[in-house]
């Protein structure tokens, strides 16, 4: 166990959606260098947690933090900066479609640029270089002024990863984001999260066991709003995870 603070930290977190709880009061503490898949079926509560982890929403029971701040504490200022230090991708990637693909690349440096630096950018996009480099990372180099709208879902996927990479964030929390990929790419994909060099956290919904076992440290299971297992990836074998995928 580090001796340092953890990058996550949940404490009884819990969320109900009406009447529907989709998440448990769950605790959950995750270190600096972990990477973790999150697993489970359709439902499960994958998306719901991860939206807790990158701030986008805020449990209904219980208290998050990460990096040791509590995002529902914080004002819009300080929840900004803190949000810079989190590369999100979320399941519906939050592309803006109407726009070239350069644009939806440096929107991850948003954070980063001022107001006037950030509008003229729609106009002449900044950092070609950069924006070019990180398209070149996950095989889009050709797509740099392409509409997004004209993309594959796995292009437009990984036009998303490609958004996080200019971010240069510290923790990566990506739900299902090699979900429309072929294997080889899926694989690519989860092997830049590791190999970034200010990434040193990844927190990553999956559907494939084996590429949680491939490139994560650690497997934790969620069935039904609550965490079922949370084992090093090493052990969640197909028996451990038969249960997590069992129908109910
Ligand atoms: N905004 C919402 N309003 C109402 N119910 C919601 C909302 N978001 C999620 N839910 C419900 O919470 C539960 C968990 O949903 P969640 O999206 O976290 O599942 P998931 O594990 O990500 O599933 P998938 O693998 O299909 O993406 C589901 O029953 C879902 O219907
Ligand atoms: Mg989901």
């Amino acid at each position: 166990m580090s001796a340092a603070p953890p990058v996550i930290r949940l404490r009884g977190a819990g969320c109900r959606f009406g009447g529907h709880e989709a998440l448990g009061e769950l605790d959950l503490t995750v270190h600096a260098g972990e990477r973790v898949a999150v697993l489970g079926t359709s439902g499960a509560g994958k998306s719901t947690l991860l939206a807790l982890l990158n701030g986008s929403l805020e449990p209904t029971t219980g208290t998050v933090e990460v990096f040791g701040e509590d995002p529902a504490r914080l004002t819009a200022g300080q929840r900004r900066l803190l949000q810079r230090r989190i590369g999100s991708v979320s399941q519906d990637l939050a592309l803006i479609e109407q726009v070239r693909v350069v644009h939806n690349v440096n929107a991850g440096r948003l954070g980063r640029w001022s107001t006037t630096r950030a509008l003229t950018s729609l106009l002449w996009p900044r950092s070609l270089d950069v924006v070019r480099a990180a398209l070149d990372r996950v095989d889009l180099g050709w797509a740099l002024f392409e509409r997004t709208e004209r993309l594959s879902g796995g292009e437009r996927q990984r036009v998303a990863i490609a958004r996080l990479l200019v971010q240069e964030p510290e923790l990566v929390v990506a739900d299902e984001p090699v979900s429309g990929l072929d294997p080889v790419r899926a694989a690519r994909v989860l092997s830049l999260f590791g190999a970034l060099p200010t990434v040193r956290t990844v927190v990553v919904s999956l559907h494939q066991p084996a590429l949680a076992r491939e490139h994560c440290t650690r497997v934790v299971g969620l069935r039904q709003g609550r965490i079922v297992l949370d084992v090093p990836a090493a052990e969640a074998t197909d028996e451990a995870l038969h249960d997590l995928y069992e129908l109910v």
